[in-house]
């Protein structure tokens, strides 16, 4: 690990200096920072957009409505948020839920080139539109609308070996329209069938 720091040290020293962040306005409507969480050697991590209500509440990743949906794409995955990493390209929420502006995004998203640096993660799913352009562009993947390129896998290489990035549809769109609960399930399924041909899961 780098400088002799554990997985758990680094990403302490990046909490700690996001907590102060003020590379952005955002860090003056904010009542919590959402780093993220989940466990440190994960295979598989996921990457929302940024925190809403909820999140910047309680300062964790997902616990709102989204949240929820979230948590049954998981159980249809095989997989449990323990076992798993979830961090945001955001980390301060956006007021009124508002879409995160280009510039929040470069002067936040170093964090997140961080975090996937700590956890090294196999498996890469960006959640929306902002996510996936975000880490396919990161990886040299050519970004494309969120439509045509949600529920496939992407090899990528990576500093630590090689990675798919797996694009999902946000899980918010599940909570106004039906058939895109429907598609965010079917890739669920879909990213099921990769993780387990990998022996991931
Ligand atoms: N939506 C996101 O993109 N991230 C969260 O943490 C919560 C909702």
């Amino acid at each position: 690990m780098r400088g002799g720091l554990s997985k758990e040290e680094l990403m302490e020293d990046l909490a700690r200096r996001v907590a102060e962040c003020r590379r952005c306005p955002l860090f003056k409507h904010r009542r919590r920072v959402v780093v993220g969480e989940g466990n440190l050697n994960a295979l598989v991590m996921f990457v929302g957009e940024a925190p809403g209500y909820y999140e910047d509440l309680k300062g964790r990743p997902f616990v709102g409505a989204a949240g929820r949906v979230l948590d049954r794409l998981l159980e249809e995955m095989g997989l449990r948020r323990r076992e798993v990493y979830i961090g945001n390209v955001i980390k301060c929420r956006p007021p009124g839920n508002r879409d995160p502006r280009e510039e929040e995004i470069e002067a936040c998203s170093p964090y997140l080139d961080e975090q996937l640096e700590i956890i090294k993660p196999r498996v890469i799913v960006p959640l929306g539109r902002f996510s996936t352009r975000y880490v396919m562009t990161k990886f040299g993947l050519r970004p494309a609308p969120i439509s045509r390129i949600h529920g496939r896998p992407y090899e990528a290489s990576s500093p630590y070996g090689s990675v798919i990035v797996f694009p999902f549809y946000h899980p918010a769109v599940a909570l106004y329209r039906k058939v895109m609960e429907e598609a965010l399930f079917e890739d669920a399924r879909r990213l099921r069938a990769v993780l387990s041909e990998r022996g991931y899961i």
